[in-house]
């Protein structure tokens, strides 16, 4: 399927690696320029040139913090209007509630609700003005069935959702969406350091807590970044303007509900 999105600017938070590499590279990969992000500048730079070389796309690395001042003001330097911003930035470890103080709940929720929130202000305006606009906030699975110890992580996202839910339906008619895109176990490196974490805590191997995980999951596998990634290029595509203010939930089966 042609995404018809060749040529559109897109800013991918976050993305040197993992679910956010793989949004950048299936963006690129549909023609758009892609600024890639993340705040190991050798990390991003490789990251640059591999989506570079296997898509021939223009992708710009933006070594820069997304949750601080600066570093949002780089990549809107880098990328001043964007068509697409995909919002993404590191999840908090898992902790006990009770361990967390006042200065790492306020961390938590500027990491994983307020820094949405600012990069789509700044964004917003002249996608309404294009009349085309694709923003879309990479969350998690626990926002909708929450995991104990991930409470930072799925309150503060599970406050970005509704936040959003709003401002989405405001700006639908000048064809701007905002839809979540929410991940349950994907193969990246953080996955692998909570399967280490896992494995330390229980005294068993990293194989043996991988595959009690995956025996969880319908679908009996890690899913793959490359899905992820498809999954945010079709939200991000010229089809998908009928598709705003939606979660989708990429779990291999793991949620039970119907809804
Ligand atoms: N993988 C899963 O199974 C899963 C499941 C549910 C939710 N999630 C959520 O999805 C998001 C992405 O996860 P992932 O598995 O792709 O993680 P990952 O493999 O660890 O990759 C994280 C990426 O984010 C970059 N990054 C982290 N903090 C940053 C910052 N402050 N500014 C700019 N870049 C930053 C990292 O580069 P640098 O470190 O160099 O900055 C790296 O490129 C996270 O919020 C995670 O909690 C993942």
């Amino acid at each position: 399927m042609d995404l018809g999105i060749a040529g559109r600017k897109a800013i991918v938070c976050a993305s040197s690696k993992g679910l956010g590499r793989a949004c950048a590279a299936a963006l690129a990969a549909a023609g758009c320029e892609v600024i890639v992000n993340g705040r190991n500048r050798d990390a991003v730079e490789t990251a640059a040139a591999d989506i570079r070389k296997a898509t021939g796309a223009k992708v710009t690395a933006v070594a820069a913090d997304v949750a601080s001042p600066d570093g949002q003001k780089a990549l809107l330097s880098a990328c001043p209007q964007p068509d697409i911003l995909i919002n993404n930035n590191a999840g908090p470890p898992f902790r006990d509630f009770r361990e967390l103080t006042r200065a790492q709940i306020i961390d938590g929720v500027i990491a994983n609700m307020a820094v949405a929130i600012e990069l789509t202000q700044k964004v917003i305006d002249p996608m309404i003005a294009k009349k085309f606009g694709r923003i879309v906030n990479i969350t998690s699975g626990t926002v909708k069935a929450p995991l104990f110890g991930l409470d930072l992580s799925s309150g503060a996202r599970a406050g970005l959702t509704a936040f959003m839910a709003g401002v989405a339906r405001s700006v639908a008619g000048a064809n701007v969406t905002i839809n979540f895109l929410q991940p349950g176990a994907f193969a990246t490196d953080r996955l692998q350091s909570n399967m280490e974490m896992i494995a330390t805590k229980r005294g068993i191997s990293i194989d043996e807590a991988k595959k009690e995980r995956t025996a969880t999951i319908p679908a009996k596998r890690f899913g793959n970044p490359d899905e992820f990634g498809a999954a945010c290029a079709f939200l991000c595509s010229a089809h998908s303007g009928y598709i705003t203010g939606q979660n989708l939930l990429i779990d291999g089966g793991a949620f039970p509900g119907a809804f």
